[in-house]
């Protein structure tokens, strides 16, 4: 990393990152588009991840992401999600959006995180919307608990294909994206809108964007992009390290 790129991360004002699943995968959570071991490896996304198969099988998806749920719960931050809770602090605006669904940037001390696609960790009721914090698990295999209110099942609390992202979240997230003049993408493929969208928009504002990841394949390059590769457990902590923000 050159000293021009490193005062331009000392001298920025706000700073915005966007994470995706490469952030977890050094907690043991896979990635979505992993050959061997990604999340979709065996399934087809619209079996397990739209409306529409769990109104067709709401066990067999309630299953799924129960078996998501309680890996996330017993995965741990690793040190990319702590270097991002210790910049939070020290930055004058920092904005921190993912689409990761694990709760692991809460869990590393992260107090304000926008979330493009929930959170595996809660439920809500699939007829009315209202979350629920604790629920009795079915035995495997067996229909989704119900709402207390309604009797309607509960469903995980995300995004699945074909629904619209929270409106509040997308709104923020493009706020950030139009003000920041520091735009880090960790560990995301930059392959699912709108996200996708917001390192590129970043750049367009004239912000320096960042991209960190294991593998540059398929990220855009142009003026005031910077890749950085690597490891996002290795790369953030090394920026702090480094003496940003300074
Ligand atoms: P992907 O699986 O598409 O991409 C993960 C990225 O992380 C890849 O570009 C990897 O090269 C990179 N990577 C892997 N390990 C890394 C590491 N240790 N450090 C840095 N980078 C690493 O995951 P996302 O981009 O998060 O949406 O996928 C976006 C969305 O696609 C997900 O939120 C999900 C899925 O459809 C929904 O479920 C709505």
């Amino acid at each position: 990393m050159t000293e021009q790129l490193l005062e331009s991360l000392r001298q920025a004002r706000h700073v915005a990152v966007l994470t995706g699943a490469g952030v977890s995968a050094e907690s043991g959570l896979p990635t979505f588009r992993g050959a061997l071991t990604g999340h979709w490896a065996g399934h087809r996304p619209e079996d397990l991840a739209t409306p529409e198969a769990f109104e067709r099988n709401p066990a067999m998806v309630w299953d799924w992401y129960r078996m998501r749920r309680e890996g996330a719960l017993r995965a741990e931050p690793n040190p990319a999600h702590f270097a991002l809770a210790r910049l939070e602090p020290l930055v004058s605006r920092f904005t921190l959006i993912t689409q990761n669904v694990d709760g692991l940037h809460r869990r590393a001390g992260n107090q304000t995180v926008v979330e493009l696609h929930g959170d595996i960790t809660r439920a809500r009721c699939a007829r009315e919307g209202t979350l629920v914090e604790s629920w009795v698990e079915p035995p495997r295999g067996g229909n989704p608990p119900t709402c207390a209110d309604c009797g309607a099942f509960l469903r995980p609390d995300v995004v699945w294909f074909g629904e619209t992202l929270p409106q509040r979240a997308l709104r923020q997230a493009w706020a950030a994206a139009y003000d920041c003049d520091l735009f880090l993408a960790v560990g995301t493929s930059n392959l699912v809108e709108p996200a996708a969208t917001l390192p590129w928009l970043a750049a367009a504002q004239g912000a320096t964007v960042v991209v960190i990841n294991t593998s540059m394949e398929g990220q855009r390059s142009g003026a005031g992009i910077h890749h950085l590769t690597g490891l996002a457990s290795e790369v953030l902590p090394d920026l702090l390290e480094r003496g940003w923000p300074g």
